[in-house]
């Protein structure tokens, strides 16, 4: 199965960035233990700040890929054409956030992208995207 995480504005500075919130660790270092856990799946990277290239990226495997798991970062809140390239594409996508959106500031309980996707997983740290992989996997089994 190929899936491929996609991360919006501002993740590249995971472990960086206000890691009250964020944590300690980069993306880079979660994403190699993420990929030796599940090395038998073949899973990519891709992270961009622009808008446009989110989208490119959705489009360029969401008719091939078996998932694709986005954490939208703020777009996720603003992003109409976000949640029109997900509705384009066949890929399922599950919206992941590492905060619990529903406890910080009121404009982040709205979700452009959310009636577009599979389903949301947020609130666990980084380990929101290992359970995105999960339940991405217990749902292709389930087809
Ligand atoms: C985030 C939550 C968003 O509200 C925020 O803009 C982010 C990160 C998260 O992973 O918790 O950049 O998507």
């Amino acid at each position: 199965m190929n899936f491929l995480i996609i991360n919006g504005p501002n993740l590249n500075l995971l472990g960086v960035r206000e890691k009250s919130v964020y944590g300690e660790v980069s993306f880079e270092t979660y994403f190699q233990d993420l990929k030796i856990e599940y090395s038998k799946f073949s899973i990519e990277y891709y992270q961009s700040n622009v808008e446009g290239e989110l989208i490119n990226e959705i489009h360029r495997v969401g008719f091939d890929y078996d998932g694709i798991i986005l954490n939208a970062g703020a777009y996720t809140h603003t992003s109409i054409a976000l949640g029109d390239a997900i509705a384009a594409v066949n890929t399922p996508v599950i919206e992941v956030h590492i905060s619990n959106v529903h406890k910080r500031d009121y404009f982040r309980s709205k979700t452009m992208i959310g009636k577009d996707c599979l389903g949301t997983i947020a609130g666990f740290g980084l380990n929101s995207y290992k359970l995105a992989i999960e339940a991405l996997i217990s749902h292709l089994d389930k087809r």
